[in-house]
């Protein structure tokens, strides 16, 4: 089995993982009365039913202390939040509009284009950094495109590339039809309408 890499491959490992485009968001929760946000890209999607999410935090991080056993929201950052991402990754930004908002779980962030509001499951080592599983008590979409993150850079979303597979191409997908991916179905493609939990409007 080939090494893992070394430490002065580290950099380039860490490229490696950074041609995986993320979108960005902020991992909140509430520390002796007063909300504490981190900026975090190492965010997904597990489980449907129940409905479970994963954060990953540097064991050096406040945030990743301040987890244990607390619940925390998810803010999916809006393209015009490059700002925002900087200030909760350490580099203090004036003149940004951080509104936390009130939420029976933890506060939450105004301005994003989804947030998640969770309950801890689990939590379990993930090497230098900590994996965090929340249960999702509670969450909204807002209708603005979200920031992205790509190789070191934000970004925001182009064009729609669905479009451009031809009808017949997806309609010759035979084995896809019988995949949880069908576009047809509920799966990845789908709009997730009828799960175990609804969404919160507001
Ligand atoms: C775009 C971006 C994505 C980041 N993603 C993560 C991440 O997934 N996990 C993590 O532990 N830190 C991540 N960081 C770094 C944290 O935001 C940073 O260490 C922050 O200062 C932690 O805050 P805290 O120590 O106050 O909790 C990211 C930073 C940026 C700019």
């Amino acid at each position: 089995m080939p090494p893992n890499p070394s430490p002065n491959g580290q950099r380039e490992f860490r490229d490696c993982l950074g041609h995986f485009a993320t979108g960005v968001t902020v991992v909140a929760c509430r520390i002796e009365g007063a909300p504490h946000g981190a900026t975090v890209n190492a965010f997904t999607a597990v489980s449907l039913d129940p409905p479970l999410v994963l954060v990953s935090l540097d064991r050096r991080s406040k945030a990743s202390r301040y987890l244990a056993d607390t619940p925390f929201t998810v803010n999916v950052l809006a393209a015009d939040s490059a700002a925002i991402a900087l200030h909760f990754a350490g580099r203090t930004q004036t003149g940004v509009d951080l509104t936390w908002l009130d939420h029976d779980v933890a506060p939450r962030l105004a301005g994003a284009a989804a947030w998640l509001a969770c309950t801890p499951w689990a939590q379990s080592d993930g090497g230098d950094h900590i994996l965090f599983l929340g249960e999702v008590r509670d969450f909204a979409t807002t209708p603005v495109e979200p920031l992205l993150f790509h190789r070191g850079r934000f970004r925001r979303p182009g064009a729609h590339l669905d479009d451009s597979v031809p009808a017949a191409r997806l309609a010759e997908a035979g084995p896809w039809l019988e995949s949880l991916d069908c576009p047809s179905a509920a799966g990845w493609f789908g709009a997730i309408a009828d799960g175990p939990l609804s969404p919160a409007h507001g």
